[in-house]
């Protein structure tokens, strides 16, 4: 097959399985075999790959992403993003609808309701029937060009079909249904990482993803809901949101045109009641003037148009009592109140749990057992407690106590000043504490250890096999082998099992070898000490390069540190003066663990305080790595180092013993002489 059959070829396999594609994501027929589709794509790509310079940025193939894209081109919008007024009243929807009948002087209008998405607003320009470009809302004026992320969720059209016209832009949100929120929140909770606190965060996180293929995975979906210079396409919008239909976009079926005030009180109660139905988030409905001539008539305040607005739902809320509230203590160990509630159905979900966040929130409240309680499902996933029906309080009633002790360790529980939360102050001995700190410590950022997800480091806790960090590199096969447990999956309500298997423990073992070339920096956060993130480990280390360097500093020097405040240096130097910790480190060392940052680090530059300023140490510092540190900091704050004193030199950082001749010279040349106290201070600038 020569090039130009083979452009054909791939030409129309594209427009095939782009049709296919249509007919099962948006139309939700099918027309072929899930078999057959594959049999398509696999000749598709195999022509791809036989003629790789015929392959298109819009090719069906390339839906599974693949592209990186390290920063987002900022993309002004060719006609501004507005967004609309909100309202949350049918009266205030009758007030708009006042407006709009005045502003034309007819009784002649049409509107259009629809649901309003929860998700993140999207602009598509297509030219001739091709995806051009894909841009976050941002500003409204300027934002993200994610083209490469967008041509990878299967409802956005690559290739348009039919009588499209040779230039279209159209609006529309990338939305993340239910399903996919819930197995994407469950995968990152397996690997320990935050979970979206919404399907409208996940979606637009998903956006902002480095790689495509990831994005491939996440099942986005888009439902388009305007339409650029609609007028050029038809009379009315829902006639040009029909047409968009035909072309490969999907659009809502529940769009509905309505002819006065009752149909859109109808409307917005029928959703406001199945709203729950749905498999994705909406968080209100939009009204628009159908007419695109009486919108034009209409036209737009500063920042919304004066034909559409939104009709917000009310959060759902319910009363339910308060059964008893339990205290978790958290790695760090601060003590969250739970309220345990009698279950009772919420926005789709049994609520049996709600967080009371803490002391002051339950003081503020002035809950008692036996409430009755209003729950709300806010933007979180934990709903919240947002009042109290006084008039049902039981008589017996008596106010909810914080507990002085730890409820798992019983150590007297500490409240430093100005923080809400009280917190358990005994970590090496308190088990969720302990539990979270190996969590932590094998976690992806810090050790990296894979095959200890699903509660396998719980087990092993619990099993007594890991007492604290260093008890990973103690682990045997033969200890592991065959352990397991039977648990409760309380999102799934299914029996899961745990198990370690030969495979298991064989990979495990593998990982924990690995870790020991983890670098410095990742080693000093998985430590695991309280207030040190991932950014302030890698700082401290780039700043002492060695652990040995690091447990010595005092506050001052510590202080000097960027991203290290007065409660790090304090944390600090308390974590270096306990001898429990001092031996956990001294047993990973042991163990081969990276103490010291290797010569393969990068030496980053912290800041510029000492751009343009020359430097020379000389003399003796209290250790033998000192001076050597003391170089480092030079280079890493913007500054210069000079091997000799000469004129050039603006300071010279002076220890003990330093040699009579330098110091001479250094007098001679009028050139300020100054302690490392000194040098510290003009670091912290
Ligand atoms: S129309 C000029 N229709 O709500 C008006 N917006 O505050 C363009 N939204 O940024 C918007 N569903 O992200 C429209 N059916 C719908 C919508 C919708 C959700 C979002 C959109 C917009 C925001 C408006």
């Amino acid at each position: 097959m020569d090039i130009f059959d083979a452009q054909e070829k791939i030409e129309q396999l594209s427009k095939e399985i782009e049709y296919h594609n249509y007919c099962y994501y948006i139309l939700d027929n099918p027309k072929i075999s899930d078999y057959d589709f594959d049999m398509l794509m696999q000749q598709l790509l195999d022509l791809e790959l036989q003629f790789p310079q015929l392959v298109s940025p819009n090719s069906p193939s390339q839906r599974v992403g693949g592209g990186i894209t390290k920063n987002f081109a900022t993309v002004t919008h060719r006609v501004p993003m507005l967004s609309l007024g909100n309202t949350y009243s049918m009266s205030e929807v009758e007030d708009f609808a006042m407006r709009v009948y005045n502003g034309l002087n007819t009784r002649e209008i049409e509107y259009v309701c629809e649901l309003k998405y929860d998700g993140v607003a999207i602009n598509l320009s297509y030219t001739n029937g091709k995806l051009q470009q894909a841009s976050t809302r941002g500003d409204g004026v300027q934002g993200d060009d994610v083209t490469v992320n967008v041509r990878t969720i299967r409802s956005v059209p690559l290739l348009l079909q039919g009588d499209f016209p040779k230039n279209l832009e159209v609006r529309g949100e990338i939305i993340m249904p239910y399903k996919s929120f819930y197995a994407l929140n469950q995968e990152r909770e397996n690997q320990l990482l935050t979970p979206f606190a919404n399907p409208r965060n996940a979606a637009s996180g998903s956006l902002k993803l480095q790689n495509s293929a990831e994005v491939a995975k996440r099942n986005l979906d888009f439902y388009v809901y305007f339409v650029v210079n609609g007028e050029k396409i038809q009379p009315t919008h829902y006639q040009s949101i029909t047409k968009l239909k035909e072309w490969g976009f999907k659009v809502s079926p529940y769009m509905q045109v309505c002819k006065n005030i009752a149909q859109i009180g109808d409307f917005i109660e029928l959703w406001d009641q199945k709203r729950k139905t749905l498999p994705f988030d909406i968080d209100g409905v939009v009204i628009k003037v159908n007419s695109y001539s009486q919108q034009a008539l209409l036209g737009f305040t500063a920042k919304n148009p004066r034909w559409a607005i939104a009709y917000k739902f009310k959060a759902e809320r319910v009363l339910t009592k308060l059964l008893s509230v339990s205290y978790q203590v958290g790695r760090t160990g601060v003590v969250t109140p739970v309220a345990n509630l009698a279950p009772v159905s919420l926005a789709g979900t049994i609520v049996k749990r709600a967080t009371l966040h803490n002391a002051d929130f339950i003081a503020q409240m002035d809950i008692h057992n036996g409430d009755s309680v209003f729950v709300e499902k806010g933007g979180e996933i934990i709903p919240k407690i947002v009042g109290i029906d006084i008039s049902q309080r039981p008589d017996n009633a008596n106010i909810i106590e914080f507990p002085d002790t730890c409820p798992d360790c019983g150590a007297k529980l500490n409240r430093n000043e100005g923080e809400a939360g009280f917190y358990c102050p005994d970590f090496a001995h308190c088990p969720p504490q302990i539990k979270g700190c190996l969590e932590h410590f094998v976690s992806r950022k810090a050790m990296n250890i894979e095959g200890l997800g699903e509660g396998k480091t719980d087990l092993l806790y619990e099993k007594g096999l890991l007492k604290n960090i260093t008890d990973f590199y103690r682990l045997k096969y033969e200890n592991l082998l065959g352990i397991h447990r039977t648990y409760l999956d309380e999102n799934t309500q299914k029996e899961r099992t745990v198990y370690f298997r030969e495979k298991t423990v064989k990979n495990l073992l593998t990982a924990i070898e690995n870790s020991k070339s983890v670098p410095f920096e990742r080693v000093l956060y998985a430590l695991g000490i309280r207030y040190i993130g991932e950014n302030s480990a890698k700082k401290l280390a780039i700043h002492f390069r060695s652990l040995d360097a690091l447990a010595v500093a005092k506050k001052e020097e510590l202080l000097t540190v960027e991203d290290v405040g007065e409660k790090l240096a304090q944390t600090l130097i308390e974590y270096f003066h306990d001898d429990d910790n001092l031996q956990i480190i001294n047993d990973l060392k042991s163990f081969g663990l990276q103490f010291e940052l290797t010569q393969s680090t990068h030496l980053a530059p912290v800041s510029d305080v000492l751009e343009g300023k020359t430097f020379l140490v000389s003399g003796t510092f209290a250790t033998a790595d000192r001076r050597k540190e003391l170089e480092n900091m030079i280079e890493q704050y913007g500054g210069k180092r000079l091997s000799s004193v000469s004129s050039n030199l603006n300071f010279l950082i002076a220890g003990d013993n330093m040699g009579p001749s330098k110091l001479a010279k250094a007098q001679s040349l009028n050139i300020p002489i100054i302690s490392e106290e000194t040098f510290l201070k003009m670091l912290n600038k």
